[in-house]
């Protein structure tokens, strides 16, 4: 038998050669141009109060849930949150899950079947590739945000056919044609599933709710975002809730969320619907950037109207990130694998509590640096 050791030896060594080894490192102090806190609640002391109050108010001494929901973990608060959750985003009903990850795991792995058909844009989240490669239906990609590369795959769909995209794109921070595309998907009784994970905060509860079209089949909801805190919620009709209680691994195998996290999402949720002028910072923190910044047919800026804003700089991509970090800027490269060989890029999150000062010193130092 072969040592397993070596096997990893070799596997890091691969990496390291070429240059895209993953590391944890541990929060830099720098200006924050990176995290996913759009709006600031993960820092904000006016959430903590409110989760610090209604856990008060709750009066639960439990710590943790002490079990899954199906067994000992389930609670009132739980299931009102969920009926608050699908009211608020009008949806039917809501699962809730412990993280985006979870939610898209048992989504796509449990609803499609063997002879159904999963057409997924072609830079879905990591997390809806591997639920849809848990299942046994066949699966086909499009070009991102393509309506006719979508067409061409519904046309090929056999059994029972679901679409998935994101309303903001997680590497790139694009919005796909969602209206366009839930007609499209009609048209082929297929059945439209939105990740809105990077869509709620700047867009208040997500572009789904935003543009009137509740009618997608499923979305995805994720707390750990804008919301700045953790877990997520599967939004559907009341029977896609009952299958995913009874069928979704990654819901009936894992202990409930605990008091503390939900009485975070309730108050987070509170707080976004009197989060106006956090809203309006960060939308006026995007144009700022978008006016200041140079970008080039060698350097691209990929077009974006969300806090997401990435320049591709290929090889080049390492070196700008450390020399914006050296700046005291906290900008990190995506390289391959996370993002295909030769779109490697600088991925640049804006937040509303970032000062003009701060975006300017960004743009600054990148125009430099693309001018040569
Ligand atoms: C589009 C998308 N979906 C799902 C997830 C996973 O969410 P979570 O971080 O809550 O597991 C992410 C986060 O990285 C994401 O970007």
């Amino acid at each position: 038998m072969k040592p397993a050791n070596q096997f990893i030896r070799n596997r890091l060594d691969e990496r390291r050669t070429a240059g895209n080894l993953r590391s944890l490192k541990q929060q830099s102090g720098l200006v924050d141009f990176c995290s996913n806190d759009y709006l600031g609640f993960a820092r904000s002391p006016v959430l903590k109060e409110k989760i610090d109050n209604e856990i008060e108010r709750g009066g639960l001494i439990s710590n943790g849930s002490t079990g899954s929901r199906l067994l000992s973990g389930n609670t009132a608060y739980a299931e009102e949150l969920e009926q608050y959750l699908a009211s608020l985003y009008g949806a039917e009903a809501g699962l809730l899950f412990n993280s985006g990850y979870d939610a898209n795991l048992g989504l796509f792995s449990s609803l499609p079947q063997r002879g159904d058909t999963v057409i997924s844009d072609e830079l879905v989240h990591a997390s809806i590739i591997d639920g849809m490669r848990l299942s046994y239906a066949n699966r086909y990609s499009f070009k991102h945000n393509d309506l006719a590369g979508l067409e061409e795959k519904l046309k090929q769909a056999k059994g029972i056919c679901y679409v998935a995209i994101e309303s903001v794109y997680s590497m790139d921070g694009d919005t796909p044609p969602i209206s366009e595309m839930l007609d499209l998907a009609d048209k082929y009784n297929a059945h439209l599933i939105v990740d809105e994970a990077h869509a709620v905060g700047l867009f208040g509860f997500g572009l789904v709710t935003g543009h009137n079209l509740q009618r997608v089949f499923a979305r995805i909801v994720t707390f750990g975002k804008a919301l700045g805190c953790h877990g997520a919620i599967v939004l559907g009709s009341d029977s896609l809730k009952e299958y995913l209680v009874n069928f979704a691994r990654s819901f009936i195998y894992t202990t409930a969320p605990t008091f503390h996290s939900l009485a975070s999402v309730k108050m987070a949720h509170r707080l976004l619907q009197n989060a106006d002028p956090e809203i309006k910072g960060l939308d006026q923190n995007i144009k700022l950037f978008k006016e200041s910044i140079r970008s080039n047919a060698e350097f691209p800026l990929i077009a974006s109207n969300s806090s997401i804003q990435c320049i591709v700089l290929k090889d080049s991509a390492k070196q700008m990130a450390s020399y914006l970090q050296s700046a005291g800027l906290d900008v990190r490269p995506i390289l391959s694998p996370t993002v295909a060989a030769g779109s490697e890029r600088i991925r640049m999150c804006l937040h509303s509590f970032n000062s003009a000062e701060e975006i300017s010193l960004l743009t600054n130092l990148i125009n430099e640096f693309i001018d040569g």
